[in-house]
């Protein structure tokens, strides 16, 4: 087999077969094949796109080039979740607990931020002590006794993908929906779950930015799963403004927290009930959905949800005590107020600025090795539909840094203000199962 046939192949728009993918892969992720080659291979996938057998060839073609998570020492049906990315995205740390406190088992694995986007796993590390390397032993004895536990994903889980994505992210190719779908499903396939949820996210801060590619990628990835026997559902969910109104590592465990005793803010309730019943759902706890949205919420009134987060901290090492006074979370020094310009309404809050502006803060990493700032963060003050008049706080800005000229910048840019009010968002788009 020649890697140039293949190109040329797919560039053509032939269908390419399963030993022509597993060589590709298998080639690419032990060396043998250059990143040049593979970087034609994904334009023409890009543009020539790739149909359902291809896409299921190249998921298996990834989760077989690492390790496989075996949960089967689990009892019950070990449910799992994952979202295509977005801005002030804390629904993992709120639905881990809450689906526990269901008594569905949640054994999870999750990644740190790159770039504009957070990751659970830097979340998690803003809490002091909190330790995300559990051995195989202790999280499979911590989900069995408490239902819950998470871990950073191993390193050689699906190393063709992270080889693979870190090209994708440098070659103009992350937005192919074959290419997503491939990325997301193997990770989740690889890590062993039953059942998965996916949450995917579209709009200005997401990498599908219209309903229609959201439809595709969802039934994509929906397809993907059920053929390969985990029960799959996806939630498309609206990521055309931040999740939330917190965006940094201890900023968004603040707003988890404040979710989970009942006092969050709208859109992020709303998201977070609706995965966490999806999930109840497919792990056997409720029938149906609208039983499991108001048990979920009648947990979280009662305020198991929060006691159940307080336990993940405290098995997990880190300190509780930042469930009942949460300023013991790392604060930054400095506070930047950006204010609007002009009075009107918000229309729009471009969320990868958002998460861009975070990022040069000190909240995220442009390269893997950045050190990052837990406490470095937004707290947006108004949002998509409010009203305001010039000088009025947009939002502000928490850094350690003396100088962020930057990211006042990207902020101030990413908001829309107009004199018509804005249609009302809508939280969720659509569900496929
Ligand atoms: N998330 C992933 O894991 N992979 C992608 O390709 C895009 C989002």
């Amino acid at each position: 087999m020649r890697m140039v046939d293949l190109i040329q192949k797919k560039k053509n728009g032939q269908v390419l077969l399963q030993q022509e993918i597993d060589y590709i892969v298998r080639g690419y992720t032990n060396g043998d094949i250059p990143d040049y080659q593979i970087s034609a291979l994904l334009m023409a996938i890009y543009f020539k796109g790739m149909n359902k057998k291809e896409i299921a060839d190249l998921t298996m073609a990834y989760v077989n080039s690492g390790d496989k998570v075996d949960l089967s020492g689990i009892a019950g049906i070990k449910v799992d979740k994952h979202s295509t990315g977005g801005v002030g995205d804390k629904v993992s740390l709120i639905v881990l607990p809450l689906v526990a406190c269901a008594n569905i088992p949640v054994a999870k694995m999750s990644g740190r931020g790159l770039g504009h986007t957070g990751g659970t796993i830097d979340k998690l590390e803003a809490i002091s002590g909190f330790n995300i390397e559990l051995s195989r032993e202790q999280f499979i004895a911590n989900v069995n006794q408490y239902k819950m536990a998470i871990v950073g994903q191993s390193a050689n889980l699906t190393p063709a993908d992270k080889k693979i994505y870190a090209l994708r992210d440098v070659t103009g190719t992350v937005d192919s929906i074959p290419l997503i779908a491939s990325s997301v499903m193997s990770k989740k396939i690889a890590s062993g779950a039953d059942a998965i949820v996916l949450d995917v996210k579209v709009g200005s801060g997401a990498f599908v930015k219209t309903i229609y590619e959201a439809r595709e990628l969802a039934d994509t990835m929906v397809g993907i799963g059920n053929s390969l026997n985990r029960r799959t559902i996806a939630v498309i969910t609206d990521m055309s403004q931040p999740l939330g109104y917190e965006i940094g590592n201890a900023n968004e465990v603040k707003e988890a927290i404040a979710v989970l005793k009942g006092n969050g803010a709208s859109d992020i309730t709303h998201v977070s009930l609706t995965i966490a019943a999806y999930m109840t759902v497919l792990g056997g706890a409720f029938l149906d959905f609208e039983t499991a949205y108001k048990e979920l919420k009648a947990i979280i009134e009662s305020g198991q949800a929060i006691d159940k987060f307080k336990q993940l901290v405290e098995i997990q090492g880190g300190n509780p005590q930042v469930i009942d006074n949460p300023t013991l979370l790392p604060q930054a020094h400095n506070h930047y107020r950006i204010k609007a310009g002009k009075s009107g309404f918000v229309n729009a809050i471009a969320a990868e600025k958002i998460g861009i502006s975070a990022m040069l803060l000190g909240a995220g990493r442009k390269t893997k090795e950045d050190k990052i700032d837990y406490s470095a963060g937004i707290t947006l003050i108004k949002k998509v539909g409010d009203k305001v008049k010039a000088g009025d706080t947009l939002c502000v800005l928490n850094t350690n840094l003396a100088d962020c000229r930057e990211a006042e910048i990207v902020a101030h840019s990413a908001y829309t203000i107009r004199d018509v009010e804005p249609e009302q968002i809508i939280y969720i788009y659509d569900v496929i199962r």
